[in-house]
């Protein structure tokens, strides 16, 4: 199950990439908004976000006008690594090096075209592990508050 969800700038490309899950056979639960009446993205992204951090959603995609503000909120949530990707090779490096568990892409950065590849690459590429989940380790207990030098 996929969470996903953006804000007013960002509701017509969140419908094609809904469409393209779709087609995937991939399954998707819909946070919202979904209307362009302006709105305020942090909530999206910690619904869609606790979602993730819940284990109820396997993985979330989180878009707005840059994709900057969903991000961060995103990643306010303990539990999430949201990465930013408004390219296809951001997107299958942070699945194999950092486990990200969310993506966020900007809607007024990038075409839709892009943005399905983007997806793709991302939902379709595993974590590597090895020294990687070291350094994903030391992130998860930073979030905690845990000295980590
Ligand atoms: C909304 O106008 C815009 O600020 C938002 O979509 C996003 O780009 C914020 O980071």
């Amino acid at each position: 199950m996929i969470a996903i969800a953006c804000d007013h700038a960002a509701v017509e490309l969140k419908r094609e990439i809904e469409a393209m899950l779709t087609e995937m056979g991939e399954e998707y639960r819909d946070f919202g908004t979904d209307t362009t009446d302006s709105c305020d993205y942090p909530i999206f992204a910690a619904r869609a976000a606790k979602a993730v951090a819940d284990g109820s959603c396997e993985k979330g995609i989180v878009i707005c006008g840059t994709g900057i503000g969903i991000s961060i909120a995103a990643n306010k949530v303990h539990g999430i690594r949201c990465a930013l990707c408004n390219d296809p090779l951001s997107a299958q490096l942070t699945r194999q090096h950092n486990n990200a568990n969310m993506l966020a892409m900007g809607a007024r950065i990038i075409g839709v075209e892009l943005a399905k590849c983007i997806v793709k690459t991302f939902l379709s590429t595993p974590f590597e592990g090895g020294r990687h989940q070291r350094r994903v380790d030391l992130i998860t207990k930073l979030e905690q508050e845990q000295v980590i030098e």
